[in-house]
Protein backbone atom coordinates (compact mmCIF):
# COMPACT_ATOMS: atom_id res chain seq x y z
CA UNK A 1 0.00 0.00 0.00
CA UNK A 2 0.62 3.64 0.19
CA UNK A 3 3.03 5.00 2.68
CA UNK A 4 1.38 6.80 5.71
CA UNK A 5 1.81 10.64 5.36
CA UNK A 6 4.68 12.12 7.09
CA UNK A 7 3.85 14.84 9.05
CA UNK A 8 6.65 17.75 9.72
CA UNK A 9 6.49 20.20 12.67
CA UNK A 10 9.07 23.16 12.22
CA UNK A 11 8.85 25.90 15.01
CA UNK A 12 11.17 28.45 16.08
CA UNK A 13 11.22 32.25 16.68
CA UNK A 14 11.00 34.96 13.66
CA UNK A 15 14.39 35.11 11.16
CA UNK A 16 15.57 31.61 11.69
CA UNK A 17 14.90 30.59 8.20
CA UNK A 18 11.58 28.70 9.25
CA UNK A 19 9.09 29.74 5.70
CA UNK A 20 11.65 29.57 3.26
CA UNK A 21 13.57 26.48 4.95
CA UNK A 22 9.88 24.54 5.18
CA UNK A 23 9.08 25.74 1.47
CA UNK A 24 12.06 24.15 -0.27
CA UNK A 25 12.25 20.97 2.04
CA UNK A 26 8.28 20.36 1.18
CA UNK A 27 9.28 21.29 -2.65
CA UNK A 28 12.00 18.83 -2.59
CA UNK A 29 10.06 15.98 -0.68
CA UNK A 30 6.48 15.97 -2.38
CA UNK A 31 4.79 17.42 0.39
CA UNK A 32 2.25 20.26 0.88
CA UNK A 33 2.96 23.03 2.53
CA UNK A 34 1.55 24.96 5.93
CA UNK A 35 2.10 28.47 6.66
CA UNK A 36 0.11 29.21 10.20
CA UNK A 37 2.30 32.54 10.52
CA UNK A 38 0.00 33.89 7.46
CA UNK A 39 -2.86 32.40 9.00
CA UNK A 40 -2.13 34.73 12.18
CA UNK A 41 -1.47 37.16 10.24
CA UNK A 42 -4.74 36.98 8.00
CA UNK A 43 -7.13 36.82 11.03
CA UNK A 44 -5.42 40.10 12.28
CA UNK A 45 -5.28 41.69 9.22
CA UNK A 46 -9.63 41.46 9.07
CA UNK A 47 -9.26 42.41 12.58
CA UNK A 48 -7.74 45.48 11.57
CA UNK A 49 -9.84 46.14 8.41
CA UNK A 50 -12.88 45.98 10.17
CA UNK A 51 -11.98 48.19 13.32
CA UNK A 52 -11.75 45.46 15.63
CA UNK A 53 -10.19 47.33 19.12
CA UNK A 54 -7.07 45.26 19.04
CA UNK A 55 -6.34 46.15 22.85
CA UNK A 56 -9.85 44.64 23.68
CA UNK A 57 -9.08 40.61 23.64
CA UNK A 58 -12.80 40.27 24.40
CA UNK A 59 -13.92 42.04 21.37
CA UNK A 60 -11.78 40.09 19.30
CA UNK A 61 -12.87 36.63 20.56
CA UNK A 62 -16.32 37.48 19.84
CA UNK A 63 -15.71 37.84 16.17
CA UNK A 64 -12.90 35.42 16.25
CA UNK A 65 -15.23 33.14 14.11
CA UNK A 66 -15.90 35.32 11.27
CA UNK A 67 -13.74 35.27 8.57
CA UNK A 68 -13.31 32.84 6.78
CA UNK A 69 -9.40 31.76 6.08
CA UNK A 70 -8.38 29.40 3.23
CA UNK A 71 -4.67 28.52 2.48
CA UNK A 72 -3.56 26.95 -0.12
CA UNK A 73 -0.37 24.18 0.45
CA UNK A 74 1.29 24.37 -2.70
CA UNK A 75 5.33 24.97 -1.45
CA UNK A 76 5.80 26.56 -4.91
CA UNK A 77 2.72 28.91 -4.84
CA UNK A 78 1.26 29.31 -1.23
CA UNK A 79 -1.76 31.63 -0.82
CA UNK A 80 -4.26 33.05 1.66
CA UNK A 81 -7.70 34.61 1.27
CA UNK A 82 -9.75 35.52 3.67
CA UNK A 83 -13.54 35.38 2.72
CA UNK A 84 -11.84 35.27 -0.91
CA UNK A 85 -9.77 38.39 -0.67
CA UNK A 86 -6.46 37.45 -1.90
CA UNK A 87 -4.26 39.25 1.31
CA UNK A 88 -0.91 37.57 0.95
CA UNK A 89 0.63 41.57 0.16
CA UNK A 90 -1.29 43.09 3.38
CA UNK A 91 -0.68 40.30 5.69
CA UNK A 92 3.48 41.53 5.46
CA UNK A 93 2.43 45.09 6.41
CA UNK A 94 4.20 47.26 9.58
CA UNK A 95 0.70 47.52 10.60
CA UNK A 96 -0.06 43.92 10.72
CA UNK A 97 3.19 42.90 12.10
CA UNK A 98 2.46 45.04 15.23
CA UNK A 99 -0.74 43.54 16.05
CA UNK A 100 -0.14 39.95 15.64
CA UNK A 101 1.21 38.90 18.59
CA UNK A 102 -1.75 40.90 20.64
CA UNK A 103 -4.38 38.84 17.86
CA UNK A 104 -2.97 35.67 18.24
CA UNK A 105 -2.41 35.55 22.26
CA UNK A 106 -6.70 35.42 22.61
CA UNK A 107 -7.63 31.67 23.11
CA UNK A 108 -10.98 31.75 20.69
CA UNK A 109 -8.28 32.84 18.29
CA UNK A 110 -6.02 30.09 18.26
CA UNK A 111 -8.80 27.27 19.18
CA UNK A 112 -10.03 28.90 15.63
CA UNK A 113 -7.33 28.20 13.87
CA UNK A 114 -5.68 25.38 15.45
CA UNK A 115 -8.50 23.71 14.18
CA UNK A 116 -8.34 24.66 10.43
CA UNK A 117 -4.24 23.63 10.93
CA UNK A 118 -5.36 20.37 12.06
CA UNK A 119 -7.64 18.96 9.53
CA UNK A 120 -5.26 20.55 6.86
CA UNK A 121 -2.57 18.41 8.30
CA UNK A 122 -4.90 15.49 8.30
CA UNK A 123 -5.90 15.85 4.86
CA UNK A 124 -2.54 16.07 3.04
CA UNK A 125 -2.23 12.92 0.92
CA UNK A 126 1.82 12.42 0.75
CA UNK A 127 2.29 14.88 3.79
CA UNK A 128 2.69 17.80 5.16
CA UNK A 129 5.68 20.17 6.65
CA UNK A 130 4.07 22.81 8.76
CA UNK A 131 5.93 26.01 10.61
CA UNK A 132 4.79 27.85 13.23
CA UNK A 133 5.59 28.58 16.99
CA UNK A 134 3.14 25.75 18.45
CA UNK A 135 3.44 22.96 15.97
CA UNK A 136 4.93 20.28 17.50
CA UNK A 137 3.85 21.29 21.22
CA UNK A 138 0.19 21.71 20.67
CA UNK A 139 -1.21 21.83 16.62
CA UNK A 140 0.47 18.02 16.01
CA UNK A 141 1.83 16.81 19.14
CA UNK A 142 1.82 13.38 17.44
CA UNK A 143 3.94 14.76 14.20
CA UNK A 144 6.43 11.99 12.62
CA UNK A 145 9.57 14.43 12.93
CA UNK A 146 9.65 18.06 15.15
CA UNK A 147 12.29 20.23 14.62
CA UNK A 148 13.01 23.72 16.38
CA UNK A 149 14.91 26.29 14.63
CA UNK A 150 17.22 29.21 16.52
CA UNK A 151 19.60 31.47 15.89
CA UNK A 152 21.49 34.58 18.01
CA UNK A 153 19.46 37.53 17.91
CA UNK A 154 21.90 39.30 15.98
CA UNK A 155 21.68 37.15 12.71
CA UNK A 156 17.76 36.54 13.32
CA UNK A 157 17.94 40.60 13.35
CA UNK A 158 20.22 40.87 10.15
CA UNK A 159 18.28 38.53 8.16
CA UNK A 160 14.57 40.01 8.82
CA UNK A 161 16.50 43.83 7.47
CA UNK A 162 17.26 41.82 4.47
CA UNK A 163 14.05 40.64 3.69
CA UNK A 164 12.55 44.27 4.40
CA UNK A 165 14.27 46.94 2.04
CA UNK A 166 16.14 49.39 3.54
CA UNK A 167 15.06 48.73 7.15
CA UNK A 168 17.58 49.48 10.08
CA UNK A 169 18.76 46.85 11.75
CA UNK A 170 18.90 48.14 15.21
CA UNK A 171 15.12 48.77 14.70
CA UNK A 172 14.37 45.24 13.50
CA UNK A 173 16.23 44.04 16.65
CA UNK A 174 14.20 45.48 18.85
CA UNK A 175 11.15 44.71 17.14
CA UNK A 176 12.02 41.38 16.60
CA UNK A 177 12.96 40.47 20.18
CA UNK A 178 9.58 42.46 21.58
CA UNK A 179 7.35 40.15 19.29
CA UNK A 180 9.34 36.69 20.12
CA UNK A 181 9.22 37.37 23.97
CA UNK A 182 5.48 38.31 24.06
CA UNK A 183 4.59 34.77 21.47
CA UNK A 184 7.13 33.11 24.29
CA UNK A 185 5.53 34.75 27.26
CA UNK A 186 1.58 34.10 26.35
CA UNK A 187 -0.49 32.07 28.30
CA UNK A 188 -2.33 30.05 25.33
CA UNK A 189 0.84 27.75 23.68
CA UNK A 190 3.19 29.78 23.67
CA UNK A 191 6.68 29.53 21.22
CA UNK A 192 8.41 26.57 22.75
CA UNK A 193 10.37 23.56 21.60
CA UNK A 194 8.83 20.19 22.38
CA UNK A 195 10.96 17.70 24.38
CA UNK A 196 11.04 15.64 21.38
CA UNK A 197 12.17 18.03 18.91
CA UNK A 198 15.53 18.15 17.20
CA UNK A 199 17.15 21.59 17.89
CA UNK A 200 18.85 23.49 15.00
CA UNK A 201 20.85 26.55 15.51
CA UNK A 202 20.89 28.02 12.26
CA UNK A 203 23.61 30.78 13.37
CA UNK A 204 26.53 29.77 11.25
CA UNK A 205 24.50 27.76 8.80
CA UNK A 206 23.42 28.91 5.27
CA UNK A 207 19.77 28.34 4.10
CA UNK A 208 20.74 25.65 1.82
CA UNK A 209 22.85 24.21 4.56
CA UNK A 210 19.33 24.05 6.67
CA UNK A 211 17.54 22.67 4.04
CA UNK A 212 19.79 19.36 3.54
CA UNK A 213 20.22 19.32 7.42
CA UNK A 214 16.26 18.55 7.56
CA UNK A 215 15.87 17.54 4.16
CA UNK A 216 18.35 14.35 5.54
CA UNK A 217 15.95 14.32 9.33
CA UNK A 218 12.93 13.45 7.61
CA UNK A 219 14.44 11.14 5.06
CA UNK A 220 16.11 9.04 7.94
CA UNK A 221 12.08 9.04 9.71
CA UNK A 222 10.47 7.67 6.68
CA UNK A 223 13.45 5.33 6.01
CA UNK A 224 12.22 4.09 10.04
CA UNK A 225 15.95 4.98 11.14
O1 LIG B 1 5.90 33.39 11.39
P1 LIG B 1 5.30 34.81 11.37
O2 LIG B 1 6.28 35.86 11.76
O3 LIG B 1 4.60 35.10 10.09
O4 LIG B 1 4.18 34.75 12.51
C1 LIG B 1 3.41 35.87 12.82
C2 LIG B 1 2.90 35.82 14.25
O5 LIG B 1 1.90 34.81 14.39
C3 LIG B 1 3.93 35.53 15.32
O6 LIG B 1 4.42 36.74 15.88
C4 LIG B 1 3.18 34.74 16.36
C5 LIG B 1 1.98 34.19 15.66
N1 LIG B 1 2.03 32.75 15.48
C6 LIG B 1 1.56 31.98 16.50
O7 LIG B 1 1.17 32.50 17.53
N2 LIG B 1 1.50 30.62 16.36
C7 LIG B 1 1.92 30.02 15.24
N3 LIG B 1 1.84 28.69 15.11
C8 LIG B 1 2.44 30.80 14.18
C9 LIG B 1 2.49 32.17 14.34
Amino acid sequence: GAAKPVIVAIDGPSGTGKSSTSKAVAAQLGLSYLDTGAQYRAITWWMVTNGIDIEDPSAIAAVAGKPEIVSGTDPSNPTITVDGVDVSGPIRTQKVTSQVSAVSAVPEVRARITELQRSLATSAEIGIVVEGRDIGTTVLPDADLKIFLTASPEARAARRSGELQGADVHATREALIKRDAADSSRKTSPLAKADDAVEVDTTELTLQQVIECVVTLVEEKRAGK
